[in-house]
């Protein structure tokens, strides 16, 4: 059997999944080809660490501008590394098929705009391709249930490629989860709260994607050229996976726990059109002073899960703030939030009082950071993404089953148009689809985050 066939067919089987990780860890191959589709910045920032690998062949790119796989290909080579095949280039937004139909390719890393995320991840994978799919998983909700069922028909493997998960101090606050330190978990907050204004507008410059000016679309670069776009049509938590990743591990989530209901409410929108009108380049009679942003500034999701938790969700990208995901994990015993670095045990610190958090981090540090922490040290998003990538190519080589799996990526990815949906029908409340159909009752809690990676 070759390799590809065989990663499948453990994968499609679960036989692998109750195997001890010992014995899956023996059949170990050897250096794997994979491909990138979607050579953007976020594809350039994660050739680093998987550049830096010496089990991994870049073998094919693809893209649909000139600029951003000229860029590419120069980080290559100044790894040192062969130069790949290479697919587009000339605006055929289809360059990408050929990539898959080459053959030749263990594994593909797609990093394109979100409308593709689910059409790509779903050829790959019929063609025996893993796929690590940047978030989030599909647009509409039909487009979860094609990627699960493509994953369930081929049993290629398929990981969301989520790196909040692998924080340091996400994984930290996993382990005081598991070891009880909060008791009972009651709620958990968070979301994606990030000052995108000078990302979804700019010059259009490929020298300066940031803040240089308020065109999107063809007039935009990198994201503006996409995601402006979302931003403009539909009104919901548009990026949920950074926040709900790491609350889905704590409450485990498809680990005999899910998602019951959901329900969003949405501000009016105001800040994208004041940037506009504001921005030394733009000002009131500026063309895109008349575009109307249907995403409201901040949207609240609530999810209700079965065991009794509730997690709050805020998408919040259109003002002015600084940067932060909000985390709150709240039980019975006590609570850690990350936007005051603070923590709050009952019988240990003083009774109605705030102790800083970093002594706690420090000694519930997992074990992954434990290791690599120099490895990851330059990697993304302070080191995370490394961790990201790892997770994933070593679950493919030993063919163990992914630590963010096609359920995770589906149920978290999915919570966009349901919140869509919920504020378009009046703030209703909604039924959660089960994606596991029932599974989750049985499978326990072994998020890999919590094994050797
Ligand atoms: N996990 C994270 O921290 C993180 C950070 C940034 C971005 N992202 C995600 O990564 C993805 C890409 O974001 P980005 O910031 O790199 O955007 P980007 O606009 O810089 O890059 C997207 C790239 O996809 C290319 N593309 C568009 N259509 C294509 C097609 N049909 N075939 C091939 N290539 C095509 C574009 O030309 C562009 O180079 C998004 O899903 C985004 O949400 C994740």
């Amino acid at each position: 059997m070759k390799r590809r066939d065989f990663l499948a067919t453990a994968s499609a089987g679960g036989i692998l999944a109750s195997l001890p990780l010992r014995a899956a860890r023996a059949r170990r191959s050897d250096v794997l080809r994979v491909a990138m589709i979607g050579t953007g910045l976020r594809g350039q920032s994660q050739l680093g660490p998987l550049l830096s690998r010496d089990d991994v062949e870049l073998v094919a790119i693809a893209d649909t501008q000139r600029v951003m796989l000229d860029k590419t290909l120069r980080i290559i080579a100044d790894a040192g590394r062969r130069r790949p095949h290479v697919y587009g280039g000339d605006g055929d937004t289809g360059a990408w098929k050929r990539l898959i139909d080459g053959g030749g390719i263990d594994a593909v890393f797609i990093c394109t705009p979100w409308e593709y995320h689910a059409p790509m991840a779903i050829a790959a994978m019929q063609a025996r391709i893993a796929v690590g799919c940047e978030v989030v998983a599909g647009i509409t909700l039909q487009d979860h249930w094609d990627v699960l069922h493509a994953q369930q028909r081929s049993g290629t493997p398929y990981m969301l490629l989520e790196n909040v998960c692998y924080r340091r101090d996400v994984l930290a606050v996993l382990q005081m989860v598991r070891a009880g330190l909060f008791g009972e978990l009651i709620h958990l907050q968070a979301g994606y709260q990030h000052d995108l204004r000078g990302v979804k507008l700019n010059s259009g410059s490929p020298d300066a994607p940031y803040g240089s000016g308020v065109e999107y679309g063809d007039k935009g670069f990198s994201e503006a050229q996409w995601r402006t776009q979302h931003s403009i049509d539909r009104n919901g938590e548009l990026y949920p996976s950074h926040g709900i990743g790491p609350c889905a591990m704590y409450a485990n989530i498809h680990r005999g726990n899910r998602f019951t209901h959901l329900n969003a409410f949405s501000t009016k929108a105001r800040g994208l059109h004041d940037y506009i009108v504001q921005h030394p380049k733009g000002g009131p009679q500026h063309p895109n002073a008349k575009v109307g942003f249907k995403l409201g500034d901040v949207v609240t999701t609530t999810l209700r899960c079965e065991n009794g938790e509730t997690i709050l969700l805020q998408h919040d990208t259109s003002l002015p703030r600084p940067y932060s995901l909000g985390f709150r994990v709240q039980g019975t015993r006590g609570l850690w939030m990350d936007v005051n670095d603070s923590i709050h045990i009952e019988g240990v610190s003083p009774p109605h009082a705030w102790q800083d958090a970093q002594p706690y981090l420090d000694r519930y540090d997992h074990p992954l950071w434990k290791r690599y922490a120099a490895q990851a040290a330059g990697a993304g998003h302070g080191g995370m993404d490394w961790f990201v990538i790892h997770a994933f190519i070593e679950a493919l080589k030993v063919q163990a089953p992914m630590p963010i799996d096609v359920y995770d990526a589906v149920a978290w990815s999915a919570i966009t148009p349901l919140s869509e949906q919920s504020i378009a029908e009046d703030y209703k409340t909604l039924p959660f689809p089960d994606f596991t159909a029932g599974a989750w009752r049985q499978r326990k809690p072994d998020f890999a985050l919590g094994q050797a990676w």
